[in-house]
């Protein structure tokens, strides 16, 4: 439904005419448009309270299986910005109104962002990238200090925005001489009159994701990314918004070789979502983009075909997903908007070939002949095998070219396989008491009432519930920590519950699991039967936004092998974290309907309603446990930089002039 203003206009002679002033139909069909537009049109959508119950219904009883709700109240320094009572916030939404279903929707994203924590976000893709509004211009922080205009900014928005370059530029030349290009490498002095660090926190404060307060300051600017297809741009969160917020920006800039400051106003532009079904109207809208589609919600495995892993998931996925979501276990971050691909200027991708690749994984040696180089975007690809065996190549390839000291690039590295992450580990430490039998952290599940049912259900009837053992709650899928064997088919896993109090309130959770790769079920060809590479001659690199699987690889090497870690271009007293969201390991709303469906849970109180508008929910699943502290989970341990990289122009998303400078560090 949507609320059409119709006007009747009463004319001369009796006669009626009907004009509906619907602010959708004013942008369908079109690609670009304002900002202010498209908020004209998502506001025009009222409450419905049906949906506004069943969105908060299946947030609130999805995140019963949420490891952290309880540690999200308050953490522990130095991450003392998480501190979120939802299930205190869920409760204050539904009695309050709200003046469109878009306040709702950007009220219930925000508070579920407070989580802090990259697995949990709500997403609605009738509103989150429906439409993404951007800038020309995204921002450098160049010594640690200074906001600049990227010196590429004007090569990646012509590249990207082609067909919107002549509208900005016209906004642009009449008042700055030179026009757009002129901006490349510009100071930016203040951001809508104020000290530019002013707009970095109120992004900080909103964006959600990485608990430490400096990699959400880095979110900000423009980075790279390796790519399956090559390598990437990342706009940044000022350059790049999933929703249509802001409608223009005032700069006060100084063109790189002026000494004189100027006052420039951007207008941001809205492009339609690469996966936004057209419309041409209000209702048109709502029809093709807010409703369920296949996969918002869960089957039962053994009713449903084949079942590949769900779309939307998929889309929300900040690493390639796999092709079935059940065949390998991820930890994945996930965000509102869908990884992009825009791509990195020429002038920036790195000049030499690389010596062995695969897609997300490409391998360099660098001219001083000694520092190999591995850029991994991402821990997942569609296939698992073939990429174990392309890291396992690919650091031979650098030994026998003559490396002895590696660097791992793993900018905006958002998870993916939690089993590739251990064997990056294996492989390049060799076989020791931190690898064997595997890299990697024991963890605990949350042990609520339906969770506790949903393994009875499968335990009860070993063979006939769950015969394939795809269910996550299956107990055959485990390993005791403490034995470090698979549990039986007949034991409960989350009975008895661990019983805790966190923040004061009352909790539980499984037993604790061992690490969970069998060496065998990851390698197909034995693995090198010594280091390849020595802890200490390891650096990792990234601007500090390696997340979930990312983390586990980054954190075990740097806390059990002495690997060096690097953050490139982190505001210079903020203290830089090398990695966040740590998990365990995560999944989602869907994922955890189809374990009620396939145990015929899902007229429990306690299950979760199907979703009916076309939503994500996710979750943390499993958490993993300290390396420093065993005894507490490590998402909240620190994990300093040893080093912050200061930026120049020069070299900012430049990664093989980075790799020169991190190699002489190490
Ligand atoms: C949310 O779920 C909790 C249990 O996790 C329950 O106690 C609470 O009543 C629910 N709140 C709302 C507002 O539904
Ligand atoms: C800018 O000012 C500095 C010092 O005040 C001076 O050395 C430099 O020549 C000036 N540059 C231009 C382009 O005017
Ligand atoms: C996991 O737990 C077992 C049993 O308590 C312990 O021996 C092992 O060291 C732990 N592993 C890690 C990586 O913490």
């Amino acid at each position: 439904m949507c609320s059409t203003t119709i006007l009747a206009l009463a004319l001369f002679g009796g006669a009626t005419l009907t004009l509906a002033q619907d602010p959708c139909a004013a942008i369908g069909g079109k690609k670009w448009v304002k900002p202010s537009e498209v908020r004209a049109c998502y506001t025009s959508f009222p409450v419905i309270e049906a949906e506004k119950t069943n969105i908060l219904d299946v947030v609130n009883k999805t995140l019963a299986f949420h490891t952290s709700v309880n540690y999200q109240i308050q953490a522990p320094p130095p991450y003392e910005d998480v501190a979120e009572d939802i299930l205190f916030d869920i409760a204050r939404i539904r009695e309050e109104s709200y003046a469109s279903d878009y306040d709702f929707h950007i009220d219930i994203s925000r508070s579920v962002k407070r989580l802090i924590d990259g697995h949990v976000v709500w997403i609605n893709y009738c509103y989150d990238s429906a439409f993404v509004n951007y800038l020309p211009i995204p921002l450098v922080l160049v010594e640690g200090e200074t906001v600049h205009i990227a010196a590429e900014a004007y090569d990646v928005a012509s590249a990207e925005f082609a067909d919107q370059l002549a509208v900005w530029e016209e906004d642009v030349s009449a008042q700055i001489e030179g026009g757009l290009a002129a901006l490349n490498g510009a100071e930016v002095l203040e951001i809508d009159g104020a000290y530019p660090f002013e707009a970095v926190h109120a992004n900080a404060l909103i964006v959600g994701g990485y608990q430490a307060y400096g990699t959400r300051q880095n979110g900000f600017f423009s980075s790279y990314q390796r790519a399956a297809s090559g390598w990437n741009y990342i706009l940044g969160n000022f350059a790049l918004q999933s929703l249509p917020l802001s409608d223009s920006v005032t700069l006060l800039v100084r063109t790189a070789g002026s000494n004189e400051t100027q006052e420039v106003v951007v207008p941001y532009y809205s492009r339609i979502g690469s996966s936004t079904v057209g419309f041409t109207d209000g209702p048109s809208f709502r029809e093709g983009n807010c409703r369920a589609v296949g996969g918002t919600n869960g089957v039962d495995y053994y009713s449903a075909a084949d079942q590949e892993t769900p779309e939307p998931l998929v889309k929300a996925m900040q690493a390639p997903a796999p092709r079935r979501i059940q065949e390998h276990l991820v930890n994945t971050m996930l965000d509102t908007t869908p990884i992009m691909d825009v791509v990195l200027p020429p002038e920036l991708t790195p000049p030499q070939e690389p010596v062995e690749g695969f897609g997300v994984g490409q391998f360099y040696m660098l001219s001083d002949g000694t520092t190999g180089v591995l850029a991994l975007g991402s821990f997942s690809g569609a296939f698992f095998g073939p990429m174990v065996q392309g890291l396992y190549d690919g650091l031979l390839e650098l030994k026998s070219r003559g490396a002895e000291r590696l660097i791992v690039d793993v900018t905006n590295n958002g998870g993916g396989y939690i089993c590739v992450a251990h064997a990056l580990h294996r492989l390049i430490s060799g076989p020791k008491s931190t690898t064997i039998p595997n890299a990697g952290l024991n963890t605990t599940a949350r042990a609520g009432r339906l969770a506790q049912t949903i393994v009875q259900t499968i335990v009860d009837s070993p063979g006939t519930v769950d015969p394939r053992s795809v269910l996550l709650y299956n107990p055959v899928n485990w390993y005791d920590a403490d034995t470090n064997a698979a549990f039986d088919a007949s034991d409960n896993w989350l009975v008895p519950p661990v019983e805790k109090i966190i923040n004061g309130r009352e909790d539980a959770f499984s037993q604790t699991l061992g690490t969970d790769c069998p060496e065998a079920d990851i390698f197909a060809t034995p693995p090198p039967d010594s280091a390849l590479f020595e802890g200490s001659q390891v650096a990792i690199i990234s601007n500090g936004r390696c997340a979930s699987s990312c983390s586990l690889f980054s954190i075990a090497m740097a806390k059990t092998e002495g690997s060096k870690t690097v953050v490139v271009g982190g505001k210079s007293d903020t203290p830089q974290k090398y990695c966040g969201i740590v998990g365990g390991q995560s999944t989602d709303f869907s994922t955890i309907d189809s374990e009620i469906k396939s145990t015929g849970l899902k007229e429990h109180e306690l299950a979760p309603p199907d979703l009916i508008v076309n939503g994500v929910q996710g979750i943390t699943w499993r958490l993993g446990y300290g390396i420093d502290d065993p005894s507490e989970p490590e998402e909240w341990q620190d994990r300093p930089a040893d080093v912050n990289l200061p930026l120049t122009l020069d070299v900012a998303n430049n990664p093989a002039k980075l790799w020169d400078i991190v190699a002489q560090l190490i």
